[in-house]
């Protein structure tokens, strides 16, 4: 039976916009792109304002907001996904309350697969401070509560951290941000450890950042071969299908599928990023100028999107 849309209704046509801080949210539009691949997407890395984890929910909020905000009226969405751990736990009733007739599709630390999955019952978990103190990761814990222990770690300084490896810069300098991160990385794993397949070690290892995804091989060096990583790109994705197909507002199948990069920050970050975590054939990022508040936003004419 055909689905029918009110009058003003976004089309199926219509992108998808997806933020983050920075270039974390990427994980999570590298699964919506394989799970989707006839939709448009549009990306929004809010580096000029990153990191979130460390700011506070007021912050988050307002940052959201404007993001959400600008993705409606420059770029027309039919669909929000919010790749941000940290801006979900903040934002995200805000933002379905504001936007009630938006789809609006967050990301939660994956505690729940993480139970699934674990043989000790014991399970990391490396997420920022932000999320780690909302309300609404209190709630998640206490519905779990009985299941599994959970040792919980906020990891400061680690989402900025890969943010500033994301585009290659003289060799010294590559150096020193990757020992920066694995240094952060063996910090925060000892002090949530032992891990291992032993009884009383941690057998899983939850991302609750979608920075994290891209620290993935040293963390796997660090906790070692048998440990689970979960992170949430995947069902996200299957998620936002499910919501649009319920809501008649999948791309046709024969739609070729598209991405448009904006970035607060330095767009040839992103674009840098992109390349090398996405499939081929990225075009240039355009930088965009995001005030905090509803405003419409500029996008900047020098730096318009060009071929990859
Ligand atoms: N990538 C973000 C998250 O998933 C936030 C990182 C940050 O800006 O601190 O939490």
């Amino acid at each position: 039976m055909p689905i029918l849309r009110p009058m003003n209704a976004p089309a199926p046509q219509a992108p998808i916009g997806v933020f983050d801080s920075g270039i974390g949210g990427l994980s999570v539009l590298r699964a919506l792109q394989a799970e989707l691949p006839h939709e448009r997407f549009v990306y929004l890395a809010d580096t000029g304002h990153a990191p979130y984890g460390e700011r506070g929910d007021a912050f988050v909020i307002a940052r959201s907001h404007a993001i959400a905000a600008w993705l409606r009226r420059a770029q027309g969405i039919k669909a929000l996904v919010v790749a941000c751990n940290t801006a979900t736990a903040a934002a995200v009733h805000a933002l379905r309350q504001r936007h009630p007739a938006l789809i609006v599709v967050g990301v939660e630390p994956a505690l729940k697969p993480a139970v699934a999955v674990t043989r000790t019952g014991r399970i990391g978990v490396m997420a920022t401070r932000g999320t780690l103190a909302s309300a609404k990761f209190a709630q998640l814990l206490q519905s779990l509560q009985g299941q599994a222990a959970f040792a919980l770690q906020a990891c400061d300084g680690l989402a900025d951290a890969i943010e500033q490896a994301a585009a290659p810069g003289p060799g010294a300098e590559d150096k020193q941000n990757a020992l920066k991160i694995e240094a952060l990385c063996a910090r925060y794993t000892s002090a949530m450890g032992p891990f291992g397949t032993q009884t009383g070690a941690l057998d899983t290892l939850v991302l609750g950042c979608t920075h994290y995804v891209f620290a993935q091989e040293v963390l796997r060096r660090l906790v070692g071969p048998d440990v689970q990583l979960v992170e949430t790109g995947a069902p996200v994705a299957r998620h936002t299908r499910r919501r649009l197909a319920q809501a008649g507002l999948l791309a046709p199948d024969d739609a070729p599928g598209a991405l448009r990069l904006f970035s607060t920050g330095d767009p040839a970050r992103l674009h840098a990023a992109a390349v090398r975590w996405l499939q081929a054939g990225v075009d240039a990022a355009e930088a965009v100028a995001l005030p905090t508040g509803d405003s419409p936003g500029c996008v900047s004419p020098s730096l318009g999107p060009g071929p990859a």
